[in-house]
């Protein structure tokens, strides 16, 4: 038998931690002693909340490596304090924005393993995408985490079928607000894109296509996806879409894609569908919380697809590491003779 540590299971059911870090980064303490605001009580005024409250997190956080405390009362940064500076991994953090939600969903947790189906309504009133829709400054946050502030700018070299020469148009399907298609558009200068997504997360495009120098080659189209969309495009992406919901939105939202890209275009699917190459997809708990979503494997993937009218064409890790699968619309039956 293969040697393990042993699971100390008190450790791994203890709350305290993980909640003590999204407090301290969510009142940017990092930041205030990287700037050399560095005693208890400074700190607790510059970030507007109780000394005595702020010290007892942060000495928690000291005993598990998290900053250093060289004096009594006094914080200094180490490596693992860097990491809540503000930046990526902060935004997620952030229990005053999106960072909040994530946490906050866990509570529901039990609820979606008892019905099979997400309970964030529970804790936050709606469903998750209404709840955005909702609150314009945590979509906002949500936007940020996806995009280049938060995941970073995307690799926008995907490998399609016969080269991206034939390649003239582009529509990126839930494309967030565009770092993906203003990649690609940088990448192949004679290439036209079109971004559609929810019209407060196509408005928050517009500098990431300039900055690209792309904007004059993007249409920029806000509304549901599971609505009819742009057609006849060469290729539809779909990247980090279809986890975030259940089979049959999930199947809607590509019979949409196979009706836009019929007869010739190709769907493109990046991220939510795994090889089937023995491991298990993974579990995507967050998504399953938050969102009722999943990562499926190939198998599981075909038959959706199939059931949208998509046949898999091609399906490979790429260069990038990332596996991708591409697809055409299967042919529409003739209709037979009466
Ligand atoms: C996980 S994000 C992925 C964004 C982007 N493709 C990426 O990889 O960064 C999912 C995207 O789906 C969009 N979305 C959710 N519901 C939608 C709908 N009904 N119609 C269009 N877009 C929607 C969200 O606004 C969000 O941008």
């Amino acid at each position: 038998m293969p040697w393990r540590d042993p699971v100390d299971v008190a450790a791994l059911s203890d709350l305290a931690t993980p909640w003590c870090v999204h407090v301290v980064a969510t009142l940017r303490i990092a930041d205030h002693v990287a700037a050399g605001t560095t005693q208890i009580d400074e700190l607790a005024a510059a970030s507007a909340c109780n000394a005595e409250a702020l010290h007892r997190v942060l000495t928690h956080l000291v005993g598990r490596g998290v900053f250093e405390e060289p004096a009594p009362g006094r914080f200094a940064m180490n490596e693992p304090a860097r990491a809540l500076l503000d930046g990526p991994q902060r935004l997620g953090l952030d229990l005053d924005g999106f960072g909040g939600r994530m946490a906050h969903a866990w509570g529901s947790l039990l609820s979606a393993v008892r019905t099979g189906a997400p309970a964030y309504h529970e804790v936050f009133g709606r469903p998750f995408w209404e709840d955005l829709q909702a609150h314009p400054d945590i979509a906002a946050s949500f936007d940020a985490l996806m995009g280049p502030a938060g995941h970073g700018a995307p690799d926008p070299e995907v490998q399609v079928t016969g080269g991206w020469e034939t390649v003239r148009t582009v529509v990126d399907v839930g494309g967030g607000t565009g770092s993906l298609l203003a990649g690609i558009l940088r990448a192949h200068s004679t290439v036209r894109g079109t971004l559609v997504d929810l019209p407060e997360t196509v408005a928050r495009s517009r500098e990431i296509f300039q900055a690209a120098g792309v904007a004059g080659r993007v249409t920029t189209l806000g509304q549901s996806f599971f609505h009819p969309l742009p057609a006849g495009a060469d290729l539809y992406f779909l990247k980090s879409v279809l986890f975030d919901w259940p089979d049959r939105e999930a199947q809607e939202i590509l019979t949409r894609c196979a009706e836009a890209a019929r007869p010739a275009g190709r769907v493109i699917v990046l991220n939510g569908v795994s090889p089937d190459d023995g491991a298990r997809p993974s579990p995507s708990l967050m998504m399953m919380v938050l969102v009722g979503g999943k990562e499926r494997s190939l198998a599981e993937f075909r038959q959706l697809a199939r059931a949208a009218g998509l046949e898999v064409q091609a399906a490979a890790r790429q260069p990038s590491g990332r596996f991708v699968v591409e697809c055409r619309p299967s042919p529409v039956a003739a209709p037979s003779s009466p």
